[in-house]
């Protein structure tokens, strides 16, 4: 009887249903009972010779079978094509996750963004500029000519056509005061050059530079703002002021903080003077405001600047400032 023989024909296909493993066993199975010459065709085509009755009763289990059997072997396939991806990858769900290692800010960048972030509390603007610039601005604008022996105290790089890699964060003063009016208060940080190297110079290093003009700036307030600069840097620590020379500011200082290695009694790092230098600064030079043309019986101003590899050096205990260029990840990692 073919209803007996197509009740065994369902057992069979679910039977063998059971055994697929593999993409091979699903094919093969797919040809044996779905192919146009698989089984289920082969009885579907036998009916025709049957009353309608058992054609409609038969066909309609066949077709059931087919559509069953159709639905499962696609999410049979589904299971089988993730589980070889899982081999694929060498998927092991015991395995501790994969560390993904972050990268850090660069210790400059650090020491920038912390500089950065003290002087806008007390309302400075940041402002950056080229570092490729023209003996003008470099130079001459801030009161530095030709003839002036202070061009040789900065081994200066030159490029062609008579401009140079700055030797300097300076050149900005002039650069925003051109682009701005009075009363103005910048900070520039930025890269500098300097034919120089060794253990305490890099060719290529990082200044911030400090402009505050306004009415009635004065050189008590110049040392007021590097006074609290100098504290929220270091924490609470001595400073000292001494008289020095820039032929943009008159009269000029330098700032001294107290050594943070020996306290001030005297030792290797500050060379026995118990003192570190960290900033140039002075009022602003009269022919550095006529060079931009800013009325010298009007503004009065103050500038300041810094190297941030040397305030780097002093606040991290190092010793040698190539350390910073050479990116040891043992080195830049323990600034996380
Ligand atoms: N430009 C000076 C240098 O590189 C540092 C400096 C000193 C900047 C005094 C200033 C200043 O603005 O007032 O050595």
């Amino acid at each position: 009887m073919i209803s007996e023989e197509i009740e065994k024909l369902e057992k069979e296909v679910w039977k063998d249903f059971q055994k697929i493993e593999n993409l091979y066993h699903l094919e093969d199975f797919r040809i044996k009972y779905l192919g146009k010459k698989g089984k289920i065709n082969w009885y579907l085509k036998q009916l025709k010779d049957f009353s309608l009755e058992e054609k409609k009763k038969l066909g309609s289990i066949l077709n059931q079978i087919k559509e069953e059997l159709e639905t499962k072997l696609k999410l049979k396939e589904r299971e089988i094509l993730l589980k070889e991806e899982d081999k694929d990858i060498g998927l092991d769900l015991t395995l501790p996750g994969r560390i993904f290692p972050l990268g850090t800010l660069h210790p400059i960048t650090k020491i920038i963004e912390e500089l950065c972030e003290i002087f806008l509390k007390l309302g400075f603007e940041i402002i950056t500029g080229p570092e490729i610039e023209t003996e003008y601005y470099n130079f001459t604008a801030l009161n530095i000519p030709d003839w002036h022996p202070a061009r040789d105290m900065q081994a200066t790089f030159y490029l062609k056509n008579g401009a140079l890699l700055r030797t300097h964060t300076s050149p900005m003063q002039i650069r925003a005061m051109l682009e701005r009016t009075p009363p103005l208060r910048i900070i520039a940080p930025g890269k500098v050059y300097r034919c120089d190297a060794d253990i305490r110079h890099s060719p290529m290093f990082h200044q911030l530079e400090g402009l505050m003009v306004d009415k009635d700036v004065n050189f008590s307030d110049l040392k007021g703002i590097l006074i609290y600069f100098a504290k929220e840097t270091f924490g609470e620590i001595k400073v000292r002021f001494r008289p020095s020379y820039f032929p943009f500011t008159e009269p000029s200082l330098e700032m001294d903080i107290e050594c943070v290695m020996c306290k001030g009694r005297g030792c290797k790092v500050c060379g026995n003077a118990g003192w570190l230098e960290i900033l140039g600064a002075g009022m602003v030079h009269p022919e550095v405001f006529k060079s931009v043309n800013y009325d010298i019986n009007m503004w009065q101003g103050f500038a300041f600047g810094l190297g941030i590899e040397r305030i780097a050096m002093i606040k991290y205990g190092i010793d040698d400032i190539r350390i910073f260029f050479e990116n040891h990840l043992i080195f830049l990692e323990s600034f996380k």
